[in-house]
């Protein structure tokens, strides 16, 4: 197939592209680039590789690039509550406006699929299932859910609520959870987790890899539909991830009574309707946490303020 994926040099992109190039496709990438192009770097010995340095919000730029394609992959977003509190009006015309282009640029004959997410359940009691009501509590959540409800009405979508991703990505994200846990417990040997009793839900990156490749295998059948993408098993509280990642690593861990977590999340999801379809995550929090703690040797982040680096 030919495959156009937004937003591919991000953390996501970064191992979803190869693995689609892996499996035979041709691939374009349309990124802005906000935070490099390294992560692309592998692909560009394979021919059926192109990339497009260009931006969501230009239409004409956005319809050129989609032109020959017969999936949209749309991953260009600006991504987590803290990047989009930081510029909620760019987070507005990414997220919102980026998407509205998608959407006027995919013909008829052309899917598109979605990467939205769980952070549009919000705060639930109970188990998420697709039908739960959507209460976003972040700019964030809020445009990602308004951009699923665009592409839904307006042309032929799979619309995947991805769990919050972990492990290694050649363009790491140290604000996810369990990334950023474990960053802290190895270079700074210290963690303090607020609200240990929220519940949130984890999936490995190459499994989200692997359930957009499920999808272009069943287009057919999943077209039209919103899905929850995780696996059950991976529904844990922040207490449960950080004393599992405690029994691997000497740092000092403390649950704050006082003070909270500026992010609100709190709620477990149902991956029923795709399992039942056959896809289920393959990659347990054990092994993530193996990877993580292997690779973090090689990830400094240096303060230029400090004569100590971690
Ligand atoms: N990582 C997760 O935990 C997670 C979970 C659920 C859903 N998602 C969704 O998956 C997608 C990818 O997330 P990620 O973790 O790779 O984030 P990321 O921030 O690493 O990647 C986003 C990419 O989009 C690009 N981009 C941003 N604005 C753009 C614009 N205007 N035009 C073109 N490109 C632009 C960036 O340069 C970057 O390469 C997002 O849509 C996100 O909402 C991610």
């Amino acid at each position: 197939m030919k495959i156009l994926v937004t937003g591919g040099a991000g953390y996501f992109g970064s191992v979803l592209v190869p693995e689609l190039l892996r499996a035979g496709h041709s691939v374009t990438v349309l990124d802005s680039l906000l935070y490099g192009g390294t992560g692309l770097l592998q692909n560009f010995g394979n021919r059926n590789f192109r990339f497009i340095r260009g931006d969501v919000r230009d239409e004409p730029v956005l319809r050129q690039a989609a032109d020959e394609a017969d999936v949209i992959i749309h991953l260009a977003a600006i991504v987590g509550y803290q990047a989009c509190r930081k510029d909620e009006r760019l987070a507005e015309e990414v997220n919102l406006g980026g998407t509205r282009n998608v959407a006027a640029a995919a013909s008829s004959g052309q899917t598109v699929i979605f990467a939205s997410t769980g952070s549009n359940y919000g705060a639930v009691d109970g188990v998420c299932t697709e039908e739960t009501p959507l209460q976003p509590l972040s700019v964030y959540g809020r445009t990602k859910t308004e951009a699923e409800h665009l592409l839904l009405q307006s042309c032929p979508v799979v619309a995947y609520r991805f769990a919050t991703a972990f492990g290694i990505s050649p363009r790491l994200r140290l604000d996810l959870m369990i990334n950023d846990f474990v960053y802290q417990a190895l270079k700074t040997k210290n963690l303090i987790v607020y609200e240990k009793n929220f519940r949130r839900t984890f999936i490995h990156v190459c499994d989200m890899a692997r359930a957009i490749r499920f999808a272009l295998d069943h287009l057919p059948e999943m077209r039209g539909q919103v899905y929850n993408v995780g696996g059950d098993s991976m529904n844990l509280t922040k207490e449960d991830v950080a004393r599992k990642l405690r029994e691997k690593v000497e740092f000092y861990l403390h649950f704050a009574e006082v003070g909270k977590d500026e992010d609100q999340r709190n709620y477990e999801v149902s991956y029923k309707k795709i399992r039942d379809l056959g896809f289920d995550v393959t990659i347990s929090l054990d092994e993530g946490l193996d990877e993580l703690i292997r690779g973090m040797q090689v990830v400094q982040v240096t303060n230029p303020y400090s004569n100590v680096y971690f």
